[in-house]
């Protein structure tokens, strides 16, 4: 056991501790961290009927930018109807309940917002006709999620989940059994990532994050029928490279194109943009953050902090 932890990548040890916060907005109001509880019979407990997202906050000179907040409730609701999750409100209300949640707590900080809608006590009935829905948002302040500037991943031997099963497109709670199963396998063995080979053997994204991979200067990423959550940390690359003159492609992606790349990184809205170094062992490219990979990142950073727009101004939203 010893041995095996001392294994451990250092990302996986990471500290994720939650910073508690006073207030946590939960189906309509604003109640204070401990009151914000669920009975142990949840549905969404024992089922993993719940559908959720991930908001980044970040701190800038004296006010607070959340990236692309209207499209994560977008999403977050889509998520909802595709699990048949009957939620009661609007992405405007929610996002306005979001900044009312941060403006409480007074956060100013980089912080993560997770907003999470799932089915509620009532019975066990797997069917949940008429059973109680749930939605709440927690915001806490949170830095990084890799401890790390570049990352040894590797392949996973499970299979990303695909739409007949369950659908990947959707941010659904059980989905992330299958990311949970492929990441302790990753960390237990030293690595900081993995990568989900999809049904058919193609890459499809690693266990929080889209994957991009340049090879003789085009960025390519797996396309959305690869099994893949449409990220909106991958749309904004796709975008923001095709305004650079960046040639950028969505098609099915080979795990041997992972091994010939000159650059590989991931997209995510806790990862950002995170180079990877090498896949299974072997040296991504020269084994160093390439130029594509820097200056998408650079960019990226830039505008989600409200520091330049890029023609992008809708999507940053200032809190203070
Ligand atoms: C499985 C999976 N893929 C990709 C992503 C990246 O999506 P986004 O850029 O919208 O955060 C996430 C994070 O939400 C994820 O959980």
């Amino acid at each position: 056991m010893k041995a095996e932890l001392e294994q451990t990548s250092d990302t996986a040890k990471a500290t994720s501790e939650i910073q508690k916060v006073d207030f946590v907005w939960m189906n309509g109001e604003l109640v204070g961290w401990e009151e914000a509880k669920v009975p142990v019979m949840s549905h969404g407990l024992h089922y993993g009927t719940g559908v959720f997202e991930g908001i980044r906050g970040y701190g800038y000179g004296e006010n607070l930018y959340i990236f692309r907040l209207r499209e994560h409730f977008e999403r977050l609701l889509e998520s909802a109807r595709i699990c048949d999750i009957e939620c009661n409100y609007a992405p405007q209300e929610l996002e306005r309940a979001c900044l009312e949640l941060i403006r409480a707590n007074k956060m100013r900080q980089d912080c993560y917002i997770r907003p999470i809608i799932f089915v509620g006590f009532s019975g066990i009935n797997l069917g949940f006709i008429n059973y109680p829905v749930n939605t709440a948002i927690v915001a806490f302040p949170f830095s990084q999620y890799f401890s790390k500037a570049g990352l040894d991943v590797c392949v996973s031997s499970w299979t990303r989940l695909y739409d007949p099963v369950t659908p990947p497109m959707a941010k659904i709670c059980g989905n992330y059994v299958n990311s949970v199963f492929a990441k302790r396998d990753a960390a237990k063995n030293g690595y900081d990532e993995a990568i989900m080979l999809n049904s058919t053997g193609k890459v499809s994204e690693a266990t929080g994050e889209n994957i991009f991979v340049v090879r003789d200067d085009e960025l390519v990423t797996p396309s959305l029928g690869s099994s893949i959550l449409k990220g909106l940390t991958r749309d904004t690359i796709l975008l923001l490279a095709d305004e650079l003159g960046i040639r950028a492609v969505e098609r099915e992606v080979a795990r041997s194109e992972l091994y010939t790349a000159n650059e590989i990184f991931l997209t995510g809205t806790a990862a950002g943009i995170a180079p990877v170094l090498s896949v299974d062992k072997r040296r991504v490219g020269n084994g160093k953050v390439g130029p594509i990979t820097e200056r998408l990142a650079k960019v990226y950073f830039d505008l989600v902090v409200g520091r330049e727009t890029f023609g992008h101004k809708q999507w940053v939203t200032k809190v203070y």
